[in-house]
């Protein structure tokens, strides 16, 4: 079978379309964007699987046109507020350091992290499949985010912020991301997959 190419790009095995459909815009139309809404893109991240069913994925959010916005807002470094100023909403996403159970004393969990990656992949997913797009990002000032968001680092790590919103064309985008904006590639499958064993 032919290599598939859509959205510019090319799989290099059969798979299924939003994987290569589904990327990261930065120009958005900025239109409201309702809690119901919200919700759905949170309940795809409800469903993703981890270790113990521990779900340590926590978000915290803010619709543009709230009293939340600016606060969230003001945690990004500039170079993501010159373009996140389009999106309908900002998220943080937030992992629990710790497996818990009652009565006994917290265990430092090994994948938190991978945990909370895999909701927020899921949450992207169900974005890109409503028409809307989610946007990673670790361009935040961390200080200001545990301070701001009210997260005690000791027990919760701050992961990544998520712009979201519905895509349109790059002439909302200042000058200096219009040319950026197309979805990017990736290196080959047989560049980052070993049969038995690492590296080989
Ligand atoms: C954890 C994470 C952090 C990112 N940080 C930023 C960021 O700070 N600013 C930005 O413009 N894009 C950021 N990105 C977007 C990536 O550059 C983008 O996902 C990558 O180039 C792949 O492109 P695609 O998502 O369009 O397929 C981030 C993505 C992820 C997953």
């Amino acid at each position: 079978m032919a290599p598939k190419t859509l959205n510019g790009r090319t799989a290099d095995h059969e798979v299924a379309d939003q994987f290569l459909t589904r990327w990261s815009p930065r120009a958005f139309t900025g239109e409201p964007i309702s809690d119901a809404t919200l919700m759905q893109l949170f309940e795809a991240a409800r469903w993703a699987p981890s270790a113990f069913n521990l779900q340590p994925w926590r978000f915290v959010y803010a619709r543009r046109d709230s009293e939340h916005w600016e606060r969230l807002y003001s945690i990004l470094i500039e170079y993501n507020r010159m373009w996140v100023s389009t999106a309908s909403a900002l998220a943080f996403v937030i992992s629990d350091r710790f497996r818990r159970k009652e009565g006994e004393a917290p265990v430092p969990s090994y994948s938190h992290s991978f945990d909370a990656g895999a909701a927020w992949g899921f949450l992207a997913l169900q974005a890109h499949h409503m028409g809307l797009a989610a946007h990673g990002m670790t361009g935040f000032d961390p200080d200001l985010a545990y301070a701001d968001l009210g997260v005690p680092e000791s027990d919760y790590r701050i992961e990544a912020a998520i712009a979201i919103g519905r895509p349109t064309t790059p002439q909302v985008l200042p000058e200096m991301f219009r040319a950026r904006e197309v979805p990017s590639s990736r290196h080959p499958v047989s560049g980052f997959v070993f049969e038995g064993r690492f590296g080989d």
